[in-house]
């Protein structure tokens, strides 16, 4: 149906985005204004991490910016070329998730994306004007717990990503659930996009695995409007992370790909790496004396403090997350070591692309190469 001819494209909140294709949010820094610019640019919909975005936009323009100004800044330059370009927040930044919202949406956001918890009150937080509001899910249930708590605030989801177990970044399973078969990809999709349909029939858009245009044809074919993808995006020019990271990307292979668990994110979900990763190393071997000097990952404790982090008693069992991605994003890099998160299909990446030939490749305007 699509093969020969040109990709459909994917309407959202009456947005028409010329290509099927969503540049996936990856924090800490690896996907700011130059890869969601370009990505834009291009036809797709860029999308920037709103992780971290005070210290890297304070650091980038050499003076103090707050977490609504850095988010109203990078949605604003992500947009500045021209397409569509939005911003992805995660339930896990307590602390800073409202400011992340309200700047991104004050800068005209075509999008906000967000996941890592379920963004129960994310239409609460300030009125969204002509910013979709797309929650990740990882399953039929997360959709109808949002779709049902969503419509007590008059609020319909404008899409939704499922995202699958392949994916880069923390995952939405249980560590003993990620490999069921139950839990692929392919057999997530029938029961959400029923509940999309039963709640609104808003797009669904799916995450987790997508590597190629074939891929893509698959599963617009399967029924879904659109699909994001993240590692693709990490291994290319504009992306910020390190070249050190990128290098680390080309030369994985499938067995250095694991889901760190124990030790693992402070966050509690899995969450996927790079074996050989110098921070995940020191956890596995006990070397990292722990600090808190970052904070982002903070929860309330009972006198509502942000002070709760189970990093910063201890690097043994959890990594400190906001160090470690930062440092692969080129932030404080002398002083802390990285920590690669990478999507499964890391082990077929062999070389680093531009956007724009990614995104020819991927739309069909030039035959693939041959694996
Ligand atoms: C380096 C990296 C960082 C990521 N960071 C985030 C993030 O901050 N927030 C989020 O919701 N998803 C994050 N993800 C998930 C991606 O947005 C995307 O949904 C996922 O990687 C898709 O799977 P793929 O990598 O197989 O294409 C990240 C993925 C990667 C590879
Ligand atoms: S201990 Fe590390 S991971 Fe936890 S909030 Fe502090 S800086 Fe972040």
């Amino acid at each position: 149906m699509f093969e020969l001819g040109a990709l459909p494209p994917l309407t959202i909140k009456g947005k028409k985005i010329i290509l099927p294709i969503i540049q996936g949010g990856m924090g800490v820094g690896v996907s700011l204004y130059p890869l969601a610019s370009a990505v834009a640019r291009e036809g797709g919909l860029g999308i920037v991490s709103s992780a971290c975005l005070d210290r890297l936009v304070s650091k980038r323009n050499g003076k103090k910016y707050e977490t609504r100004d850095a988010a109203y800044e990078e949605v604003s330059l992500a947009k500045a070329a021209g397409g569509f370009a939005g911003i992805n927040v995660m339930g896990a930044l307590v602390r800073d998730y409202n400011d992340s919202v309200k700047g991104a949406i004050d800068a005209g956001a075509d999008a906000i994306i967000s996941g890592a918890g379920l963004p129960l009150s994310l239409p609460a937080i300030q009125p969204p004007k002509d910013t979709a509001l797309i929650p990740i899910v990882s399953s039929a249930r997360a959709l109808e717990l949002i779709s049902k708590k969503w419509e007590r605030l008059h609020y319909r989801p404008d899409a939704i990503v499922l995202e699958g177990p392949l994916a880069g970044g923390h995952l939405g399973f249980k560590i003993d659930q990620i490999d069921l078969e139950c839990n692929t990809l392919e057999n997530l999709f029938p029961p959400v996009k029923e509940m999309a349909m039963k709640y609104g029939d808003f797009p669904v858009i799916v995450a987790g695995g997508i590597y190629t245009r074939d891929d893509i044809i698959r599963f617009l074919k399967m029924g879904a409007d659109g699909v994001q993808m993240g590692t693709r995006f990490l291994a290319t020019e504009e992306s910020s992370a390190t070249e050190e990271y990128k290098r680390a990307v080309v030369e994985a292979k499938e067995e250095d790909i694991l889901v760190a668990y124990n030790p693992g994110s402070p966050c509690g979900l899995p969450f996927r790496v790079i074996r050989q990763s110098a921070m995940f190393v020191s956890a596995e071997n006990k070397l990292r004396a722990p600090k808190c000097d970052k904070g982002y990952v903070l929860l309330k404790d009972a006198e509502g403090k942000f002070s709760v982090c189970p990093a910063k008693e201890s690097n043994e069992r959890h990594f400190c997350i906001c160090n470690g991605l930062l440092s692969s994003a080129g932030y404080n890099r002398d002083k802390e070591e990285p920590l690669y998160t990478v999507g499964t299909n890391a082990a077929r990446v062999d070389k680093i692309l531009s956007v724009k030939i990614l995104m020819d490749e991927l739309a069909g305007r030039v035959l693939a190469p041959v694996a």
